[in-house]
């Protein structure tokens, strides 16, 4: 992973430029990254704030062969993998909250994007969109951010070299995404509910214009979490939640 890498300094978005290149039959672990995004996106339409200099915003191209009902196992593999790389390299308590926000202290430093194509039932190929503050001041951002984003450096009170955190994220995927495909999710599963902050509590989720409140017990076998709610155990896909 991470044996090919694209580069522009300025781009729209590193998402659509995957996808090309993807198209165009990027190998697996290939990685397009840009210094600035100026239409950044985030999950649900919602946009994603990328700044020269203070991020890492890439998107990378996996084709594994898989179902594509397994295909949210692919969104949690990536959040273990960062939070371990990005734990071992700042120190800081980074924590994941479903599916996919990686969290200090409440508060986001990284989303992740999983765009898929399939064909039939089976995966073609995935595009993860990564995206960290890491050297981010608070600065840059719209005051609305402020409340609910941070960066590694506002948490650790230093700047990161990006260049070696990408290395650390890449090493980390790569070990796991193997693992992966050898061996399934279950091990992946188990890291993951190490990490997640909601675990046994009390959460709300929304799907759409309803909401459902229930425990969060864990992950289902593929990736979706499990919620002991009033009416019996729920299985939900992907949505928003609020603790
Ligand atoms: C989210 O939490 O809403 C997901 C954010 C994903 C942002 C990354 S940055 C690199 C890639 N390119 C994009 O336009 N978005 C993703």
């Amino acid at each position: 992973i991470g044996r090919k890498v694209r580069y522009q300094r300025s781009v729209a978005s590193t998402q659509p430029l995957a996808h090309e290149w993807a198209k165009e039959g990027a190998v697996e672990g290939s990685l397009f990254l840009a210094e600035e995004q100026v239409a950044g996106r985030g999950r649900m339409g919602r946009m994603w704030h990328s700044p020269t200099h203070s991020g890492i915003w890439m998107s990378l191209i996996l084709r594994p062969q898989i179902p594509l009902n397994q295909a949210p196992q692919l969104t949690l593999l990536t959040s273990v993998a960062i939070t371990r790389a990005l734990r071992k390299q700042t120190g800081l308590n980074i924590r994941i909250k479903w599916p996919n926000d990686l969290l200090i202290d409440g508060k986001k430093i990284c989303g992740i994007l999983t765009e898929l194509r399939g064909e039939q039932d089976q995966v073609h190929y995935v595009v993860q969109g990564i995206g960290i503050n890491v050297n981010a001041t608070e600065s840059v951002w719209p005051e609305e951010l402020k409340l609910i984003a941070t960066s590694l450096a506002i948490e650790a009170g230093k700047t990161f070299s990006r260049p070696e955190l990408i290395g650390a994220i890449c090493g980390e995927l790569e070990a796991l995404y193997e693992g992966y495909l050898n061996h399934g999710f279950a091990p992946i599963r188990i890291l993951w509910e190490q990490y997640a902050t909601i675990i046994g509590q009390e959460i709300t989720v929304r799907t759409g214009l309803h909401s459902v409140k229930g425990i969060a017990k864990g992950l289902a076998e593929n990736g979706a979490l499990l919620l002991e709610t009033n009416t019996g155990v729920q299985t939900i896909y992907s949505s928003d939640i609020e603790v």
